[in-house]
């Protein structure tokens, strides 16, 4: 977590470190600061957002060519001006990071005994005064940073700027996001290139271990033994309009009505290719034809994509798959079948327990892994063999919605593609998955023109302390994504359970201040979730019913139905997502709360 960026240039820096924070904020919004070099090395740090950090820094005139910035997520320490970012050593020397550095404490004690006093309880500290120490020894702010950074264990991006150095700053990674963005006669470097894209669209992605040391007019790359190496440069197609709210309120309500179009551009190579392997890159058939089983590793929302494919892969298919929350399965004496594959979901590609649980996985042997990713050239596709890129394009809500949706759809693409290797798709089956995934996008924007009833029923949810969710099936993993939602942005505690298993102990729960949220299509077992909901309707409950025109329900006393399209199929979880999206971002509305950057949350989790 954590947002950091760097600029050297022959105008004033500020209004780019800070419009380059306010993009990074999905990253960590705690408290936020900058650290400039004009004649003298200034710092502007403030609690909370960007913006109240960039009145201060407004207020006090900061200026000057080179500088750095950051936006925290706390981890060590709690959220005081003292321990936001940038940490300064013997008023010289200015360090932004993110990441955790592991042998902190042990870092601590030594540069305590050399005579550095300690002003935060961050980790981030120490590579302050390291660098420092080494800068007073080795008089380089590049060697000093290399010798410092050799002497940490754990994660880090940082940017380290010196007042005896004012010509350059340099930047260094290993377990966090870091690039480069190249300029005319100016250079920055950012957490991901939503920061630089105003700037420029030439970037570098730094790799592990590099060190960056960056000049007005060049950027030199050292690797992590110290020889210089040249990095390829990208150009990036981040659309600024992409990260613009545009006509919507909210990031993340203009990321559910974007679902159409995500969907549309993420099915459009599979339309065209057909259930084929080099949808997931060059060499994914030899990888992919003799797969014996597919584990799948995730967290939270692509966790719950994941459960879908459960489904899917096993019916279609007809292979054993396993799904499991990555931050278990690193830990756990798993037994490796290296002829199964290893599928990772991860919207920001970047998520730390998700990345351990594959090299944990690579570790036992599986060589053929497959990245499902929506940010190109982040850690975990860059760590895999095959990777698929979904087209959802830049989340920046916390909420993930558009990349859960576009997720799904490489899995039924992987399903499709799994099924056709083992001979279990003919053409007349390929052709029906194929038109189903056709008219998706249509069914979706069907699903979003429920959103006025989807809000009469938010001013229901709005005084509410808890909420059930029950589905069962392909439709179960929906409501652990409607449950999830609903708590992450309302704070309303929810619940979700698959619809069988409530009498075995969550019925206990069931009153009249409970709702009970059923997502209830009609599927094959569409009759069970009926007397599962008689349960719920004998005990006082009030249902809320998602169910579509041929699942037959009519609004009653304590049953409030909508008709969600009728989109039959495997692919209906797609379509049964948008609902409650709705229902949460709708709920939240009415609580006031903040609905793009939750209290306690950050959009990518790179801390375990
Ligand atoms: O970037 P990832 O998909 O790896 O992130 C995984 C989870 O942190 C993420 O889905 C989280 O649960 C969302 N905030 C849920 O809306």
């Amino acid at each position: 977590m954590c947002g950091i960026v760097g600029a050297i240039a022959q105008r004033d820096v500020v209004p780019f470190l800070v419009n380059g924070l306010k993009r990074l904020e999905y990253r960590g919004y705690d408290s936020a600061g900058l650290a400039v070099l004009s004649d003298e090395l200034r710092r502007v740090r403030r609690t909370g957002r960007v913006a109240e950090m960039e009145g201060a820094a407004l207020a006090e005139g900061l200026h000057g060519f080179l500088g750095i910035g950051h936006t925290r997520w706390a981890t060590h320490g709690g959220v005081t001006e003292g321990n936001a970012h940038p940490h300064i050593s013997d008023g010289e020397l200015a360090l932004v990071h993110n990441g955790i550095i592991e042998n902190h404490e042990e870092q601590r004690d030594r540069l305590r005994a050399l005579g550095y006093a300690f002003e935060s309880q961050t980790d981030s500290e120490v590579i302050a005064h390291l660098i420092q120490h080494y800068l007073k020894t080795e008089g380089d702010l590049l060697h000093a940073t290399q010798k410092a950074v050799r002497e940490l264990t754990g994660a880090y991006a940082i940017a380290v700027v010196s007042q005896r150095e004012p010509g350059r700053f340099v930047a260094a990674r290993m377990g966090c996001p870091l690039l480069v963005g190249l300029g005319e006669g100016e250079n920055f470097v950012a957490s991901d290139v939503s920061a630089v894209v105003a700037v420029t669209r030439k970037v570098i992605f730094l790799e592990e271990g590099d060190v960056a040391d960056v000049h007005l007019d060049r950027v030199d790359i050292y690797d992590a033994s110290g020889a210089r190496v040249d990095r390829r440069a990208h150009m990036s197609d981040v659309s600024l309009a992409s990260l613009e709210l545009g006509p919507f309120n909210h990031f993340m309500q203009k990321e559910i009505h974007e679902q159409p179009r995500a969907i549309a551009d993420t099915i459009e190579p599979v339309i065209a290719e057909g259930f084929a392997p080099r949808l997931f890159g060059a060499g994914a058939e030899e990888l992919l034809r003799d797969v014996e089983g597919v584990q799948i590793l995730a967290c939270g929302t692509s966790y719950y994509a994941g459960l879908v494919a459960r489904y899917w892969i096993e019916e279609i298919a007809g292979l054993p798959c396993s799904v499991e929350i990555a931050s278990e399965y690193r830990y756990r004496a798993a037994h490796a079948n290296p002829n199964n594959l290893i599928v990772t979901i991860s919207q920001s590609g970047e998520t730390l327990d998700t990345m351990e649980a594959l090299k944990y996985a690579k570790s036992l042997g599986h060589g053929k892994t497959l990245s499902i990713c929506n940010v190109p050239e982040s850690a975990i596709p860059r760590a895999s063999a095959m990777v698929f890129y979904t087209r959802a394009g830049a989340e920046i809500g916390v909420a993930s919605t558009k990349a859960f949706t576009t997720q799904l759809i490489a899995l039924f693409a992987l399903t499709g593609t799994l099924a056709k290797l083992r001979g279990r798709l003919d053409a007349a089956r390929e052709h029906e998955f194929l038109e189903d995934l056709r008219h998706l996008p249509g069914s979706v924007q069907h699903a979003l023109n429920l959103e006025p009833q989807i809000t009469a029923w938010a001013e229901m949810f709005n005084h509410k302390h808890h909420a059930l969710f029950l589905g069962r099936g392909l439709h179960y993993p929906i409501a652990l994504e409607g449950a999830l939602k609903l708590k992450e942005i309302s704070y309303i505690h929810a619940e979700a359970y698959p619809a069988g298993e409530l009498k075995h102990g969550p019925l206990a729960l069931v009153d009249a201040d409970m709702p009970v949220v059923v997502i209830a299509p009609n599927d094959a077992l569409l009759e069970k979730v009926k007397s599962n909901m008689q349960e719920v309707r004998a005990r006082g409950g009030e249902l809320f019913v998602f169910a579509d025109a041929d699942s037959h329900f009519r609004d009653s006393e304590g049953v409030h139905v909508i008709r969600t399209p009728r989109h039959v199929g495997l692919l209906s979880p797609v379509v049964h997502a948008i609902p409650v999206q709705l229902l949460a971002y709708r709920t939240a509305l009415k609580r006031g709360t903040d609905v793009d950057k939750p209290r306690n949350l950050a959009k990518s989790v790179t801390v375990e």
